[in-house]
């Protein structure tokens, strides 16, 4: 059976008996998901086998057409991982392509297959298979990229760095607290990812077409059989159900929004203006016109990534949000975003983890950075307080006068000789210069959670006894 062939005129043999004529060509085009749910062969296959099992030991079917049917289904999954299987769009979706196959491979026992079960639990379960999988792998690929983090962290406890706001030199910070400003994030989306396994851990084959079955199945034991921790509770809602696919795409959106960040910081960085890193040749990109270029071309697509996986959040909320319970042929939209995203998260998580392990962290530079832009204002004001007993107001009133001085003299603060900061506040001293220097500010933010090494490698260490 060719796709789009002249059979498409004969009617369905898996719910045509009603049917006078098969659909129009059309109708097929619009209707047909095999193209895309062929990636859910394998969990099909899984959750047919456990179903069947089920029924064989509840005396709904026999035991003999139960070894057929199993033993019909691994041929087929031979089938299919050969590249042997004929998919056919006539046949749908994948769930009555292997149906189909079945009855060819083992002839009137394939029927009874499909007993106390509709397509609606089945796709319910085989994609909620296809994503608890896909978040166990983003689990696994973020704790890489956690631990590519922390290495780089360790490495540079010490190196100094402006830290920004509004992108503007704020504070002297250290690489390693920056570094481990990702761990946090990425660390959330971890944990993001764990309780969405959760949520989604329950089983819904059994809850049939939306109201259950009069068969005296065991979903108890399906449940366990394919490893989840209980059957889903209510038949109508297990059927209606896409949460567990709109939680992997909010997740995916969120951890996406942080590797663009990650992604627009890099490309800043590894500007000439900048030269906070530079980028290795494996992951980056020349110019065919200006040979001196070196473009972070896996940086912006990983920004540009995450309007994709975006994107697909907001076209399965929108495909949802109107959809009356239960099943909904609108729900067969779902897929395809999840897929997508799903592919687009894996490789841009994958390159960030490659980025980070492999770019060159040019400390010289972020030092030079680090002290210009009077990055240490706040230390002078604290200063003023701590020494001076100026209240902070005051303080703030004072170094931003020094700040005007250097301004004026072209120097940085910690250039302005004691007279002149004495012109502006009698009662500084010599020791203010302890404080002015970048190292000496870094070491000073010794506050649960500051950038002082020694407070960023205690929280390396917590999160190295974490990943
Ligand atoms: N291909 C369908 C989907 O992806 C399978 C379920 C079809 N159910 C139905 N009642 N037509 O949603």
């Amino acid at each position: 059976m060719a796709d789009g062939s002249s059979e498409t005129k004969s009617s369905n043999q898996m719910w045509g008996g009603r049917f006078a004529s098969g659909p129009d060509a059309i109708m097929e085009e619009i209707n047909a998901s095999i193209g895309f749910d062929k990636k859910l062969y394998a969990q099909d296959i899984r959750g047919s086998i456990a179903h069947a099992t089920m029924l064989a030991h509840q005396g709904i079917i026999s035991a003999e057409d139960k070894d057929k049917i199993v033993h019909g289904l691994n041929t087929i999954l031979s089938e299919i991982e050969s590249g042997a299987f004929e998919f056919s769009r006539r046949l749908e979706d994948i769930h009555m392509n292997v149906e189909a196959r079945l009855a060819t491979l083992i002839g009137p026992a394939a029927g009874r297959l499909h007993t106390a079960r509709s397509r609606n639990d089945q796709v319910a379960l085989d994609f909620r298979l296809w994503v608890k999988e896909e978040l166990q792998k983003t689990e696994k690929a973020l704790t890489a990229l956690i631990a590519a983090f922390l290495d780089r962290a360790e490495e540079h406890a010490d190196t100094v760095m402006p830290g920004f706001t509004h992108l503007q030199t704020a504070q002297p910070v250290t690489f390693g607290h920056h570094c481990m400003a990702y761990v946090e994030m990425f660390g959330r989306d971890r944990s993001r990812v764990r309780h969405a396994i959760e949520h989604m851990d329950e089983s819904p084959i059994g809850a049939a077409a939306l109201a259950g079955t009069g068969f005296p199945i065991d979903r108890h034991m399906t449940a366990k059989a394919l490893g989840f921790r209980e059957p889903t509770r209510n038949s109508i809602d297990t059927v209606s159900d896409r949460d567990f696919a709109l939680e992997f795409l909010s997740i995916a959106s969120i951890a996406a929004t942080h590797l663009s960040r990650l992604a627009e910081e890099i490309v800043i960085w590894s500007t000439p203006q900048f030269g906070f890193i530079r980028l290795s040749d494996a992951f980056s990109t020349g110019s065919s016109i200006m040979p001196q270029k070196k473009n972070p071309d896996a940086a912006e697509l990983v920004r540009a990534k995450t309007g994709r996986i975006n994107g697909s959040l907001i076209a399965l909320l929108t495909v949802m949000k109107g959809l009356p319970l239960a099943y909904s042929k609108d729900m067969q939209e779902d897929k395809e975003q999840v897929f997508d995203a799903a592919e687009s998260l894996e490789l841009a998580i994958a390159a960030m983890t490659g980025m980070v392990r492999d770019m060159t962290v040019r400390a010289d530079r972020m030092k030079a950075a680090a002290g210009s832009g009077y990055s240490t204002a706040t230390d002078l004001a604290d200063w003023l307080v701590r020494e001076a007993g100026l209240p902070f107001r005051d303080a703030h009133h004072v170094t931003g006068r020094a700040v005007a001085l250097a301004e004026q003299k072209g120097c940085d603060l910690a250039d302005l000789s004691l007279a002149d900061l004495q012109s502006i506040n009698p009662a500084i001293t010599g020791k203010v210069f302890d404080v002015l220097t970048v190292e000496a500010s870094v070491a000073s933010r010794t506050s649960f959670g500051g950038t002082a090494p020694a407070e960023v490698r205690k929280q390396i260490a917590w999160w190295r006894a974490r990943n």
